[in-house]
């Protein structure tokens, strides 16, 4: 690329396409990134910020929350709360929705977010990231409850993540194909690097936890254990395997290359849905991934049209390249056939 394209121009030019995106919307994304750049710094800093280790306290989900996982909410919600274009936010890491307070003016927008996650790769120096998504107020709305975030994933107006690795790249869809854009640091800008990303149809990588493959449901069990058998098993084959435990940094691979994604429902608490949270990892990844010609499942349906019943709802999840994520959900419907 010749011209460097910073976000706030790649933006200013989505507004310009027949009002693409509206101008309190491409304002909340430059917040946003704004706000990632700066939990960009925190996360650099490490142990010298003091940023590291636990918070020792719970969130909702009775996860223990690492310092770093309460800075990044902190961060996000204090760029996002006075500029007049959110009615509220809900975060993976907060009991229950945020409205903007008063003495600011309310917007049109809502957003959703995992301030900080992979956190367990915090301490190990391994790829993070922060994953959002942004909703629109039902129109005739008044006030902002719980109610109004409950909108399926097909209702999404933008998505994406910030992968804090090696480089800080943001990743970002409107509905119109998904763009790239890495910090320069000396700048203190995003620039362009990639758009039009594309996944392949097909893949011979695949990212699961194999430690819990003794909890796993039959069509996940026998669509794995096809790979495992590579050149001499039914796929004729071989597969590699990743694994990097920050769903931000397994979707960023795939995205770069293709693959398979999964975290499926399992035995371990079999009355919880998946272990991914569907308003704040599952929607904008799934959508980003769609939008690079890839597919997204919970082995049943399409994830961006599960309606959402609660905020923190999980749920079983399998994307990546279309070819596999179609076999996977294929191998589920027959054992749904079978019952
Ligand atoms: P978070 O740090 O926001 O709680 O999310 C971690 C998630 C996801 O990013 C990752 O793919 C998965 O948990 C890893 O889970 P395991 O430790 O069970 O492999
Ligand atoms: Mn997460
Ligand atoms: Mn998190």
């Amino acid at each position: 690329m010749s011209q460097k394209i910073s976000l706030t121009r790649y933006l200013v030019e989505q507004q310009r396409i027949d009002g693409h995106i509206p101008a309190q919307l491409r304002l909340l994304l430059e917040v946003v990134a704004r706000a990632c750049k700066s939990i960009s710094q925190a996360v650099n800093k490490g142990a010298l910020g003091s940023v590291m280790g636990s918070a020792e306290s719970e969130n909702v989900q009775g996860e223990i929350q690492k310092k770093l996982d309460i800075i990044a909410n902190e961060v996000l919600i204090e760029a996002n709360e006075w500029g007049g274009h959110l009615a509220g936010m809900a975060s993976e890491e907060m009991d229950s929705i945020y409205v903007v307070p008063n003495r600011y003016p309310q917007g049109e927008y809502l957003l959703l977010f995992d301030p900080l996650d992979g956190s367990s790769n915090i301490d190990i120096n391994v790829s993070i990231g922060t994953i959002f998504s942004v909703l629109k107020m039902p129109d005739d709305d008044r006030g902002v409850d719980e109610a109004d975030f409950l909108q399926a994933g097909n209702k999404q107006v933008a998505a994406g993540y910030c992968i804090y690795g090696p480089q800080t790249t943001l990743v970002l869809t409107v509905g119109d194909g998904v763009a790239m854009f890495t910090l320069d640091r000396e700048q203190g800008s995003f620039v362009l690097i990639e758009e039009n990303v594309q996944i392949p149809d097909d893949t011979q990588e695949f990212a699961i936890n194999m430690s819990n493959m003794r909890h796993w449901d039959e069509p996940v069990k026998r669509y794995v254990d096809e790979l495992l058998a590579g050149k001499d098993g039914p796929r004729g084959k071989n597969f590699n395997m990743r694994w990097i435990a920050a769903m931000v940094a397994d979707v960023h691979r795939i995205l770069c290359r293709g693959g398979i994604f999964m975290y499926p429902w399992d035995k371990r608490e079999p009355e919880k849905a998946g272990k991914l949270r569907l308003m704040y990892e599952a929607n904008p990844m799934s959508w980003l991934i769609e939008q690079a010609g890839g597919m997204a499942t919970n082995g049943h349906q399409r994830i961006l049209d599960i309606q959402p019943t609660k905020l923190h709802e999980r749920v079983s999840v399998i994307l990546g390249s279309k070819n596999e994520v179609e076999r996977v959900t294929a191998y589920h419907a027959e054992k749904t056939a079978k019952l």
